[in-house]
């Protein structure tokens, strides 16, 4: 008996000491600053003599590509007027870092050399100008997506390189998808190839947007496309994105890769709104040639966002009468969730209406009013963010989560019920459901509009004197006559 207090002294102090040393459990995300010096942003910058260069020179050589990409939302990235207000107001609200964090994806050139110091156009360089420019992506030669904070994609997190220190001194290095060919680059620029350019990790470090402290995600294109059907099916972004509407249709429908022939520079996707606006300011210019490619993209957009989507409308009876409507929203061609990318912003919803033979109506939701406003029955598929507080939050500084989500997954289906409230003395009852599209809320759009940095005129450059009705896409419409009995 006399050992027994002895055991347990020997045995309490490891304990004791191991208890203190688990006392402060390391953060959930760590951030190694010594990885990431322009964090919040995650981008790495490999410097050396070799500049970047601005996306007209790659195009005096590619012009094929610089046709393609100019006007495109990758080129429009940093001019964006609806960024360039929200950027604003996030340095406003949140300080001078944050901007750091937004320009790593929306002008990486622009942030690595230092140039760009905030919102605001004024005196900067073709290349800070240029967004995601050729030299973004073909300077992209590695990632670190699973050294992040949250060891996911985010925030920018690749390396970039736009090329090497000689003997001979500076040397541009371009990679790209091919093995190189003897004049690859014709001396201007060395090539290499690269097999990160075939694959959607290219992409992902700027389609996952994480809140800049919390790495909530706030944005999460990339993981909803790696968690569907055409992930597991090497349906890349780049096969969707870069090439056209028909070759996309094929691609979706039939899970088939297009030919290394068909691959186009576009990036086109939802945002019709954005090429609205860069036409408009090319006509202000007097330029009809690119105001014209820009419309193009713009009809390209509209037409991927009714290709995107697929409505049935059905009756739902009970004890033999119409009890409900039921609108089974399906998303049959997004590589990821739809909509995607900023859900708490972009609005898609349901509108309906149910009518007798008389024209009566019987039934009626989701119609917008003449202001532009959602009426608050609307069915909408989309989030709301919410912040620390946990109340309702639009910026992104404030947002650290979803209160509600509610998007529908690649190939997957949504069902909405209407019901009806009284029993309808008719024949026939006609149903008219859209689904409808715009990449905002009226009030959001007029508030970012209204912060734009003091150096962008938009009635001088887009012609604007107030904020219009924001332009609705219906994606799909459909009409039925239903039975009111069975
Ligand atoms: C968002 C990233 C991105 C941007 C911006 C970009 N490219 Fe590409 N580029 C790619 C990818 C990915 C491929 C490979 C496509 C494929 O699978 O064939 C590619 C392919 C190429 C090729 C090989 C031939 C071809 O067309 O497939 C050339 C040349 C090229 N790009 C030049 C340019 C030029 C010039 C610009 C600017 C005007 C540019 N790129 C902008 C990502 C980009
Ligand atoms: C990880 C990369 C990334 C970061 C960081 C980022 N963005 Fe973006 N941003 C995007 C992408 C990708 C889109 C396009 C999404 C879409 O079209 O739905 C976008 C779209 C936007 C839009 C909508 C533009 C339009 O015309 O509708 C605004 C506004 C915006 N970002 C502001 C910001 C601000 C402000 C910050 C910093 C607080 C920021 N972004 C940080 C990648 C990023
Ligand atoms: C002096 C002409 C010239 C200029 C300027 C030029 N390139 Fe090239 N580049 C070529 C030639 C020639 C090839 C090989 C043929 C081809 O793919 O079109 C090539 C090939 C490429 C490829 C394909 C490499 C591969 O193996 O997949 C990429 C990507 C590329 N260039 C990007 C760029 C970018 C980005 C710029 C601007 C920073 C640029 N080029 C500027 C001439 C040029
Ligand atoms: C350096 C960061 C970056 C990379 C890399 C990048 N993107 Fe983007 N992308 C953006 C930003 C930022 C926007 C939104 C700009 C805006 O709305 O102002 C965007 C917009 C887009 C859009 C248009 C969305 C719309 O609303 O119409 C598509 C499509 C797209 N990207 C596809 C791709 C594909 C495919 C790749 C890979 C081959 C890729 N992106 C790589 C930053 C990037
Ligand atoms: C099977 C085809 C397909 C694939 C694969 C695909 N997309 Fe899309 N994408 C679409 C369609 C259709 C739309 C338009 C409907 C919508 O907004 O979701 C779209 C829209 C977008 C938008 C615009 C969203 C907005 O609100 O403006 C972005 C950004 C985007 N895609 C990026 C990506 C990225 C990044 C990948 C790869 C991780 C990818 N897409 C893979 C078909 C595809």
């Amino acid at each position: 008996m006399k050992k027994y207090p002895f055991l347990l002294l020997v045995c309490a102090l490891p304990l004791l000491t191991l208890g203190l040393a688990f006392a402060e459990p390391p953060p959930v995300f760590d951030v190694d600053h010594d990885l990431y010096p322009l964090y919040p942003s995650l981008i790495s910058y490999q410097k050396s003599g070799a500049e970047f260069t601005p996306p007209e020179v790659c195009g005096e050589c590619h012009s094929k590509q610089y046709e393609e990409w100019t006007g495109s939302v990758h080129a429009l990235a940093f001019k964006d007027p609806v960024y360039q207000g929200e950027l604003n107001l996030a340095v406003k609200k949140a300080g001078h870092e944050i901007s750091r964090q937004c320009e790593g994806c929306h002008t990486p050139a622009g942030v690595v050399t230092g140039e760009i110091k905030g919102p605001g156009l004024k005196g900067l360089s073709d290349m800070a100008m240029a967004g995601v420019s050729c030299d973004v992506c073909h300077s992209i030669v590695g990632t670190t997506h699973w050294q992040t904070p949250s060891h996911e994609p985010e925030n920018g997190s690749f390396i970039i390189r736009p090329g090497v220190d000689t003997a001979e001194g500076a040397q541009l290095v371009k990679r790209g998808p091919f093995t190189p060919s003897e004049e690859c680059g014709m001396g201007f620029h060395e090539c290499e190839e690269s097999s990160l350019h075939l694959q959607a990790d290219l992409c992902a470090g700027c389609h996952q947007v994480y809140h800049y402290e919390s790495h909530f995600p706030l944005e999460a294109t990339y993981l909803e496309w790696k968690h569907g059907p055409y992930a597991q099916r090497t349906i890349l972004c780049q096969d969707c994105h870069m090439v056209d509407i028909d070759t996309f249709m094929k691609t979706a429908d039939e899970f088939r890769k297009p030919q290394r022939g068909e691959y186009r520079h576009y990036f086109n996707g939802a945002n019709y709104l954005l090429y609205y606006l860069a036409a408009g300011s090319a006509k202000k210019a007097g330029d009809e040639e690119l105001a014209a490619n820009i419309m193009n993209k713009y009809e390209m957009a509209v037409k991927r966002l009714q290709a995107a989507a697929d409505m049935e409308i059905s009756p739902v009876y009970k004890d033999g009468e119409l009890a409900e409507i039921k609108v089974r929203v399906q998303n049959i061609r997004a590589g990821h969730n739809l909509p995607t990318s900023l859900t708490n912003i972009r609005q898609m919803w349901l509108e309906i209406s149910a009518k007798d033979d008389q024209g009566n109506i019987l039934m009626s939701s989701g119609a917008i009013d003449a202001d532009g406003h959602l009426p608050e029955n609307a069915r909408l598929f989309n989030s709301d963010g919410m912040g620390d507080d946990f109340h309702f939050a639009v910026d992104p500084w404030v947002i650290t989560a979803f209160s509600r989500h509610d998007t529908i997954p690649p190939k997957g289906y949504k069902d909405v019920y209407y019901g009806l409230s009284c029993k309808p003395e008719t024949n026939k009852i006609m149903v008219e459901a859209k689904l409808r599209y715009r990449q905002a809320d009226q009030k959001i759009a007029e508030k970012l509009l209204a912060n734009v940095p003091k150096d962008i005129d938009l009635e001088a450059v887009y012609g604007l004197t107030e904020v219009p009705t924001l332009p609705v896409v219906d994606m799909v419409v459909k009409e039925v006559s239903l039975n009111p009995s069975k």
